[in-house]
């Protein structure tokens, strides 16, 4: 058996986001987008999993189970429901919800914006419109007021470079549906502006404040010809954005995945062509930059182990892209803010994590300042367009009793984070 140790302190949580378990986010972009006719949401959130009434047990479960940190999204439809207006019990709905978590003796790590948007934000055009990263920043404020020096950790947008990709370019079906390319070069510099003004005010209030962004990245591969293309993808999914944390004091790493990108050795010098073109570069990325479709399917490769999203079983690609992070931004205090598995089988679960945290272990022993290691999901909950299918969660949720029951995986994850130590065989 090998003991493979964490350094003291390493932050270990789970993570959840507001409008995927909390149920009854009304007055959302999303809520609206999921019960309009012909949406592609395979189900409305509706009650979700009920956090917002059931937090106080949810967390004391979370602590118990050995975890010191719990990462959760506050919803500014909910605390600023029409401009300019902040609902104050909202407001201390989400103050008491930080003290329970503290009173549990968890972290509280909180996201200011987690994909949902107010509707009244929506209509302006979302992270089009010239007016929201200052509105964000205001939001932001009220927020950090509220929760003075109880919070040490923000993470401002969650994931702009799917945010961007998905809602303003349309490769995904995501909201809020204004899509083109023009939109998604636009809707990423609002994000990255509202990422910058929502730093700069938390930092004025509280200057000890942990205060990042958290990115969706992925392994990237390629072959000679599809190289030029993936490139470019990570370029502009992932790299522009992790530029915009240079300033930050961490970098949250989301990871599920690996991505390949091939493409014909001949193509390889043409796509270097093209990619200089912007009208031909933008299509190039919308078809080849698919994340999660990049993988080879079973079709064309059933060699390839897939998870319930169809994304390649690869849990060693979260130790790629935090050495991505340290490759572009060396020295930066690193968290992977999300990292895990949508599986039917818990036993793979198990099976992920311990190899997502041997790779870790590796990339910590290299020097690279990895600060914890944040588990999505919880529970399982609203995935998205995908509904309530997926499993992602430690904890499983009977929705029709609201019953919480924690699997195998959050035993052993816990454990973990309780000894501070991972042990292998071997
Ligand atoms: C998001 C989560 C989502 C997870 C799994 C991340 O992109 O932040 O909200 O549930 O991936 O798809």
């Amino acid at each position: 058996m090998t003991e493979l140790a964490f350094p003291d302190g390493f932050l270990w949580g789970t993570a959840t986001a507001a409008h995927q378990v909390e149920g009854g986010n009304s007055n959302s972009d999303w809520w609206e987008w999921e019960l309009k006719p012909g949406t592609q949401c395979k189900e409305p959130s509706g009650a979700a999993i009920d956090h917002y009434n059931r937090y106080g047990r949810d967390i004391a479960l979370l602590a118990g189970l050995g975890f010191n940190t719990y990462r959760f999204s506050v919803e500014w439809a909910r605390i600023e429901p029409s401009e300019g207006v902040f609902d104050e019990a909202q407001l201390e709905h989400y103050r008491r919800m930080v003290e329970a978590v503290r009173k549990s003796k968890l972290i509280p790590m909180v996201t200011l914006n987690h994909f949902s948007l107010p509707i009244w934000v929506a209509a302006k055009g979302g992270w089009l419109s010239d007016d929201v990263p200052a509105l964000f920043e205001r939001y932001v404020r009220r927020v950090v007021e509220a929760f003075g020096d109880s919070v040490d950790w923000y993470c401002t947008v969650n994931e702009p470079g799917i945010v961007a990709f998905g809602g303003y370019l349309g490769a995904i079906p995501f909201p809020p549906g204004t899509h083109g390319v023009a939109n998604w070069k636009r809707a990423a510099h609002g994000l990255i502006e509202g990422h910058r003004k929502a730093r700069a005010a938390i930092k004025a209030l509280r200057p000890a404040a942990q205060v990042g962004q958290t990115h969706a990245m992925q392994e990237w591969e390629s072959n000679a010809g599809g190289r030029p293309a993936m490139e470019y993808s990570r370029r502009m999914m992932e790299d522009i954005y992790v530029a915009a944390s240079r300033e930050d004091d961490f970098v949250g790493v989301q990871t599920y995945t690996r991505a390949r990108v091939e493409m014909p050795r001949l193509l390889g010098p043409l796509s270097r062509v093209a990619l200089a073109i912007p009208p031909i570069e933008d299509m190039v990325v919308a078809r080849a930059a698919h994340p999660g479709k990049i993988n080879p399917t079973p079709a064309t490769n059933p060699a390839v182990r897939l998870t319930q999203m169809g994304w390649e079983f690869r849990p060693q690609a979260v130790a790629a892209t935090v050495r991505r992070v340290a490759e572009v931004l060396p020295g930066k205090p690193i968290v992977v803010t999300e990292n895990g598995v949508a599986a039917a089988d818990d036993a793979d679960r198990v099976e992920f994590i311990t190899d997502a945290l041997k790779s870790l272990h590796a990339v910590i022993a290299d020097g690279i300042p990895l600060r914890g290691y944040v588990h999505w999901s919880a529970f399982d909950n609203f995935e998205w367009d995908k509904g309530y299918a997926m499993q992602f969660g430690l904890i499983a949720v009977d929705r029709a009793t609201q019953e919480r029951e924690p699997k195998p995986s959050a035993q052993f994850l816990g454990s973990i984070a309780k000894a501070n130590r991972l042990t292998v065989a071997g």
